[in-house]
């Protein structure tokens, strides 16, 4: 069957109080629309058409896509209105418009699919009872999906006639006491048969309680010429959930978290108090991961084999390697760890950092921007800024990298097996050589040569019975 999908982003999305268009807004870190846009990929449509409006430069830039098509809709009339101005990109197409409102990011791909099996079923059965070619899906206009909700509130319902077929969708604000009653709901996701869908369109009215061109009175005007729609009732209701204000956002959002921990789980990543832990959809696990509770995995982050998150942690756009662990409340950003490194409690990453394999990064050190080689240990209250670090060195207890002259930034080298004195201060651009030493507390200012000592200090004075003096003179001047 030939399928062109048109997908419904040009609303205002009154109900979310917000100066970003409702389709933009993210759920776990991708906009709203593209979970519809991947759910109608997988039925691969000729064409995928957005129908874009309010704030329309912002929506398409976000949406990205090189293969899709926008066309505008300059007044928000209503749904209806919004798929009559693709018409001229299908109009002479005989085949179906999946129709999906920009506001459904819970439908699923294989939903979708099997909504078309279904619908080449019913068209198969049709033709056979019509018995004349070319004439095979002529009767059926189309398919709708539905589901059926213990509460139905702010959906149109399904009014149907005989044989199952619906005679019209009644929006809730138009609708009787006892139609309100009615518990089967439009999903606002369609296949229309083209052609019809073009005359229908033309032929829509806006007497309604909120004036405007309804795409589900198409349905009513089909009926009333014989052509028939059906229904396919999706079985797990959440997947048609149309999020109009925030609260749906936020409802939305733990199904899908959910969903996508389920997967996790069931692959072998361990969980820690579940409802606790943020996971987004670019997240990629390995085998026995485990990650403890508060602890966020943000953008596109892949954790390998084995490696153990802790409490309290933010992980974003970083690689997290084979058995490493990240102790809590550490923050890692834009970076790799390398297999069997070990991270925390409280250090922060960021800037395209590689941390090497076997390093251990301690608590209350910060490592931007460099490059840090394998057995390194820089284990407590560090800067390390704009850095390369070899092999086997030691970094002591209060080293920074005085990495900026308040213009520009210099770059800190630090040869393999190097050993640096607790609290030095390494004013870049500098280069301590292989297996070089600086004393504690120097601060070091020139490059050291391999092997050798750099020691900065002033001399050490001990002054004898300094305790006594002091109170003497003391009490000589009372
Ligand atoms: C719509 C359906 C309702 C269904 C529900 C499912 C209609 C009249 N009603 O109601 O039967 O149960 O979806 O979630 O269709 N849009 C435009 N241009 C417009 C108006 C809307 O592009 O002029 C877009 C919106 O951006 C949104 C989608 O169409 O993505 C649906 O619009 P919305 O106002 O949310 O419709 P509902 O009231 O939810
Ligand atoms: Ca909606």
């Amino acid at each position: 069957m030939e399928i062109k999908a048109v997908i419904l982003a040009a609303g205002k999305g009154t109900r979310f109080k917000s100066e970003k268009p409702k389709v933009l807004h993210d759920i776990l870190g991708k906009p709203m629309i593209f979970y519809v846009k991947e759910a109608v990929s997988w039925i691969n449509p000729q064409e995928i058409i957005f129908v874009v409006g309010h704030k329309k430069e912002e929506v398409i830039k976000t949406i990205n896509c090189e293969n899709c098509k926008f066309v505008e809709q300059k007044q928000q009339l209503g749904t209806g209105d919004a798929v009559k101005q693709t018409i001229p990109l299908w109009e002479d197409f005989d085949g179906y418009i999946l129709i999906i409102n920009g506001d459904n990011p819970l439908i699923k791909g294989q939903t979708l699919k099997d909504a078309v099996n279904y619908l080449n079923a019913l068209i198969e059965y049709e033709g056979r009872n019509i018995n004349e070619k070319n004439y095979k899906n002529r009767e059926i206009a189309g398919l709708i999906l539905t589901a059926t909700l213990e509460n139905p509130y702010g959906y149109g319902r399904i009014i149907k006639g005989q044989a199952g077929v619906v005679q019209k969708i009644v929006e809730e604000k138009d609708a009787s006491f006892a139609e309100r009653n009615i518990k089967e709901v439009n999903s606002g996701i369609y296949f229309v048969y083209a052609p019809y869908l073009k005359e229908a369109l033309n032929k829509l009215q806006n007497k309604n309680a909120q004036k405007e061109y309804y795409l589900t009175d198409i349905v009513e005007i089909l009926a009333q010429e014989g052509k028939k729609f059906y229904t396919f009732n999706v079985e797990d209701p959440t997947q048609i959930i149309g999020v109009n204000d925030r609260w749906q956002l936020a409802e939305a959002e733990k199904i899908l978290k959910n969903q996508f921990m389920y997967f996790w789980a069931i692959n072998g990543v361990t969980f820690h108090i579940p409802e606790s832990i943020w996971i987004e959809f670019d997240a990629n696990f390995g085998k026995d991961v485990e990650i403890f509770q508060g602890t966020a995995i943000k953008g596109n982050t892949e954790i390998d084999d084995g490696a153990v998150i802790y409490e309290n942690c933010v992980i974003k756009n970083s690689k997290i390697g084979k058995n490493v662990k990240i102790y809590p409340n550490s923050v890692i950003e834009d970076s790799i760890i390398e297999d069997n490194a070990q991270v925390g409690p409280f250090a922060r990453i960021r800037n395209s950092s590689v941390i090497g394999k076997n390093v251990s990064i301690g608590n209350f050190v910060e490592v931007k921007n460099s490059k840090i080689g394998e057995n390194t240990a820089a284990k407590h209250l560090s800067y390390l800024g704009d850095a390369e670090i070899g092999k086997n060195v030691n970094i002591g207890a209060g080293t920074i990298t005085c990495n900026y002259d308040g213009f520009n930034k210099h770059k800190t080298v630090i040869k393999d097996e190097a050993f640096i004195g607790s609290d030095t201060m390494l004013v870049a651009p500098i280069t301590i050589g292989k297996h070089a030493y600086t004393g504690s507390g120097s601060v070091i200012t020139k490059d050291v040569p391999d092997k050798a000592l750099a020691v900065e200090r002033a001399k050490l004075k001990i002054i004898e019975n300094y305790a006594e003096r002091k109170k003497r003179k003391n009490e000589k001047s009372c």
